[in-house]
C-alpha cells in the first residue's frame, strides 16, 4: 500500500509537472535589466491588464548587475526604474524616484508614480513585437531598450540624456532627482492631450515636450508622439539598460554611428506613414486588448491541460 501511494504520488507530481510546463506558455522573449548607473536601481514591472504577471514585479538591481526575466507570447507591460529606495531590515520602505506605493520592494501590481521614465513592450505571438520609452509620464533615469537575435527594424530606442539637468524649473521635483511632465505639472488639457485636445490632430508638441524631445529623440514626449517613437522587432529578446554609458549606440541598419553620446535617428526612416499606421494598430490593440495577440493560452494547449485534468480527477 505504501509502495503504491508512493508510485502515485510521484506520478501525480510528474503529471503536475507537465501541466505547469504546458500552462506556462511558450516563452516569448528574454528581458534583461542592465544597472550601468553607479547607484542601485529597483526596477518595477507591471503587466497590463490580461498578461499573466513576470517572475517579479519589483526587485533590487545594484551597480554594475543584471537580471533577466521570461515572457509568453503576447505578452503586454512596462518597465521602469525606482531611484534612492530605503527598505528596513523587514523590507517595508518606499523610493524617492519611481514609487509604486507598495511600501515593499515588489510591487504587486501597482505601477509607477509619475515621473518615471517607462519602457513599454507589447510582444507579438509569431508577430510583430511593438516597444517604445516613454516620458509621457515624465523622466527620472535614463533607459534604453536594445532588442537582439530578431529581424526586422529593431532599433535601439530610449533616452540616454540626463534630463533632469536639463529640466526646466517648474516641472523638476525637489532634490532634481526627476523632471514631471508638463501633463502632469500643470494639468492642462493640451498638455494631457485630453478633453477637446484628445486626439492626433488636436493635440500637439509643446514647448515642454520639445525639451524633452530634443534631449530624447527616440522617446515618447507627449500622448500622440507616436510617429518617431513606436518601434517594431520580430522574435527578439530585449535589454533595458538604466545609464547606458557612452555606448555602440548602433541600430542594426545603420553602418555609420554618430560618434556622440546621443542615439543616432536612423531607426526612425521608416516611412512616416507606415510608422503611423503600425503605431495606430498598435494603439488600438492596446485600447481593445486584441484578443489573438493577448491570448495566454493555445487552443492545443487548453485541449491538452483539460485532458489532464479528467486524468487527475480518475485518481481522486
Ligand atoms: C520597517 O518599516 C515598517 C513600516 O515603516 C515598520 O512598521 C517596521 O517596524 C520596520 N521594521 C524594522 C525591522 O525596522
Amino acid at each position: 500500500m505504501a509502495r503504491f501511494s508512493c508510485y502515485h504520488h510521484s506520478f501525480i507530481t510528474f503529471l503536475s509537472f507537465i501541466l505547469a510546463v504546458f500552462l506556462e506558455g511558450v516563452t516569448a522573449a528574454t528581458f534583461t535589466f542592465i544597472n550601468k548607473c553607479d547607484y542601485t536601481v529597483w526596477p518595477g514591472i507591471l503587466a497590463n491588464p490580461g498578461s499573466r504577471k513576470l517572475e517579479s514585479t519589483g526587485f533590487e538591481l545594484t551597480k554594475g548587475s543584471s537580471r533577466s526575466f521570461q515572457a509568453p507570447t503576447g505578452w503586454a507591460g512596462r518597465f521602469w526604474g525606482r531611484t534612492g529606495c530605503n527598505f528596513n531590515d523587514s523590507g517595508h520602505g518606499s523610493c524617492a524616484t519611481g514609487d509604486c506605493g507598495s511600501g515593499e520592494v515588489e510591487c504587486n501590481g501597482a505601477g509607477a508614480i509619475p515621473p518615471a521614465t517607462l519602457a513599454e513592450f507589447t510582444l507579438g505571438s509569431g508577430s510583430q513585437d511593438f516597444y517604445d520609452v516613454s516620458l509621457v509620464d515624465g523622466y527620472n533615469l535614463p533607459m534604453i531598450v536594445e532588442g537582439s537575435g530578431g529581424s526586422g527594424e529593431c532599433a535601439t530606442t530610449g533616452c540616454m540624456t540626463d534630463l533632469n539637468k536639463k529640466c526646466p524649473s517648474e516641472l523638476r521635483i525637489d532634490g532634481g532627482t526627476a523632471c514631471k511632465s508638463a501633463c502632469d505639472a500643470f494639468g492642462n488639457p493640451e498638455y494631457c492631450c485630453s478633453g477637446v485636445y484628445n486626439s492626433p490632430a488636436a493635440c500637439k508638441p509643446s514647448m515642454y515636450s520639445e525639451v524633452f524631445k530634443s534631449a530624447c529623440p527616440k522617446s515618447y514626449s507627449y500622448a500622440f508622439d507616436d510617429a518617431t517613437s513606436t518601434f517594431t522587432c520580430i522574435g527578439a529578446d530585449y535589454s533595458i539598460t538604466f545609464c547606458p554609458n557612452v555606448p555602440s549606440l548602433k541600430s542594426p541598419k545603420d553602418p555609420d554611428p554618430k560618434p556622440t553620446g546621443t542615439i543616432d535617428d536612423s531607426g526612425s526612416d521608416t516611412d512616416p506613414m507606415q510608422a503611423a499606421a503600425l503605431s495606430s494598430q498598435w494603439l488600438a490593440n492596446l485600447a481593445t486588448g486584441d484578443s489573438t495577440r493577448i491570448q495566454p493560452f493555445s487552443p492545443t494547449q487548453l485541449g491538452f491541460a483539460k485532458t489532464i485534468f479528467i486524468v487527475l480527477s480518475l485518481f481522486f
